[in-house]
């Protein structure tokens, strides 16, 4: 594999949401996963890694250890080719990238599916219910915001926070049934 500035940076460093992709991928015990990211990476400043998170790199070394395809879909054309520098020489076979609304993209064939693209908290509640939550893992960023609305509709969520700020992440499991609160101090 050729050299990646990006993927190096994200290799050694922490990123504030790093213990919560960790818990979700975990969920698939190292199978093969089929993943959707709703939400492209829009800037290359290393400070995104914390930022809007990178979490493309996340899912990208999943499928590369493990195996799978990763579908990446921005409606802006600019954040689906700012994500492909960020991949910059790295193996892409069974990377995708979509201009695309990631509504017209959600169906079963994805395992894992990663909410983060629209501001509109409408969009993730029309998002979820084109999702079946039975079988299909989802992951939202922003759920503070962005998902303000969503756990109205689907409340059996779990949420990831922490202690020093208001951001939150949601997690959708299938056949889980309560909504719980992790407040994590992460530095
Ligand atoms: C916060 S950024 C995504 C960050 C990225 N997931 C990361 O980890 O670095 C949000 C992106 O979602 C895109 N977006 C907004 N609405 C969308 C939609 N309906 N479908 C797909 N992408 C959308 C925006 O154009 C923007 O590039």
């Amino acid at each position: 594999m050729s050299h990646n500035k990006y993927l190096e940076y994200f290799l050694n460093s922490r990123g504030n949401r790093d213990l919560i992709f960790n818990d979700t991928l975990n969920i698939f015990q190292s199978k093969p996963i089929n993943i959707l990211e709703i939400g492209a990476a829009r800037s290359l400043d290393f400070y995104n890694r914390q930022g809007d998170g990178w979490s493309s790199l996340h899912y990208y070394q999943y499928i590369i250890k493990n195996g799978g395809t990763l579908t990446i879909c921005d409606i802006d054309p600019k954040s689906i080719s700012t994500c492909q520098e960020l991949f910059a020489n790295l193996e892409t076979s069974n990377v995708k990238f979509v201009v695309e609304d990631g509504l017209k993209l959600i169906n079963e064939h994805y395992d894992l599916i990663y909410l983060d693209g629209s501001d509109d908290p409408n969009d993730m509640v029309l998002q979820l219910n084109a999702i079946n939550l039975s079988k299909q893992v989802v992951l939202c960023d922003d759920f503070h915001t962005k998902g303000s609305l969503a756990i109205k509709y689907h409340p059996n969520v779990i949420i990831y926070g922490w202690r020093d700020s208001g951001h939150r992440m949601g997690l959708y499991r299938p056949n889980y049934l309560r909504s719980e609160i992790y407040i994590k101090q992460i530095q």
